[in-house]
């Protein structure tokens, strides 16, 4: 089936930047978000990218219009009905993907395929609440999902070879590289990425060297574009922990047991650059 119309479930960070991708890729793009204030937050931010990309003369004026017209953003998921393909991007909660997974199935046309950006928990499990598990898999973005040119595609053992080619296509459409993972939590960055980013938490609270020196070691000393901490404010200090948890739940590795400081940051809304405070303050 030709892919043409995309939904994107959620229009925060995540689900925002991918449903800009999409439109500016050329995909007749309709984003979902639950409430009116959130929907015009999300729809700002990605008129500000697409500000920003032709203030630097890296998109005419006429392609700013353009991607503005192919973008729609509700608040009814009824307007997913004619889409081909639906990125689920909401907050990584599996009760609540649990939920939305058989409503999108309900709605969706039948060859409609079913995609979770989650970063690390279980896609098997929210296939199996559809009747069309071969059609459900990941397609993991990363942040920022414009920018980044990876994509994770996250195959359960229900996803058939048909849906994992379309993906693969329609991720190369949007000029990204797609990478194949099972379906084990943190698949493969975050199962990587998120022992690093603790460690760094854990060597913090031991006293062993200050936010600003670790932050600059790990940049200068190997060449990654952001320390450890500006890195984590970036992703989000509750995203960050709510993939430590899911990894640690299907593993049991101390490795991913999210820091007690984690955890306490998180608990004060100290969420990193999206609530203003994180390891570091944004005005
Ligand atoms: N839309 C379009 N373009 C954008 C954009 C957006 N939303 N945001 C940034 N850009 C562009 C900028 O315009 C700029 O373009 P230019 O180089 O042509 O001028 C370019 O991206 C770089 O941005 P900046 O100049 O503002 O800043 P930097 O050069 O410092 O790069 C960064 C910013 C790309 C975020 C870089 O610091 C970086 O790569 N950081 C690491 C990010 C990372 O590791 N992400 C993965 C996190 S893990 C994850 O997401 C998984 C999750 O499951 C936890």
């Amino acid at each position: 089936m030709a892919i043409r119309n995309i939904g994107v479930v959620g229009c925060g960070l995540m689900g925002g930047g991918i449903a800009q991708t999409c439109a500016q890729s050329g995909y007749e793009t309709v984003v979902r978000e639950i409430n009116q204030p959130l929907l015009e937050k999300g729809m700002a931010r990605i008129y500000a990218a697409w500000d920003m990309m032709a203030s630097k003369g890296k998109i005419s004026q006429g392609q700013l219009d353009e991607n503005r017209s192919r973008l729609h953003g509700t608040l009814n998921m009824e307007d997913f009905a004619d889409c081909d393909l639906v990125i689920e991007a909401v907050i990584e909660n599996m009760e609540e993907k649990l939920r939305l997974f058989p409503a999108l199935d309900h709605l969706l046309k039948p060859g409609a395929l079913l995609l979770t950006n989650t970063s690390s928990l279980n896609v098997t499990q929210m296939g199996a609440v559809t009747k069309r598990p071969d059609k459900v898999c990941g397609l993991h973005f990363f942040n920022p999902a414009p920018v980044m040119k990876l994509v994770e595609i996250v195959r359960t053992i229900s996803t058939s070879d048909e849906t994992i080619e379309s993906v693969r296509n329609f991720a190369l459409s949007l000029g990204k590289t797609p990478v194949l993972a099972k379906d084990t939590a943190g698949f493969i960055v975050n199962f990587l990425l998120i022992p690093y980013l603790l460690a760094a938490i854990r060597m913090l609270e031991n006293g062993m060297a200050s936010r600003d020196d670790i932050d600059t070691a790990m940049k200068l000393g190997c060449g990654y574009p952001m320390g450890p901490f500006t890195l984590l404010d970036y992703v989000g200090l509750d995203t960050t922990m709510w993939a430590a948890e899911a990894i640690y739940d299907e593993y049991k590795d101390p490795l991913y047991a999210p820091p007690p400081l984690l955890r306490r940051m998180v608990q004060s809304g100290m969420y990193g650059k999206k609530s203003g405070r994180g390891f570091y303050t944004y005005e």
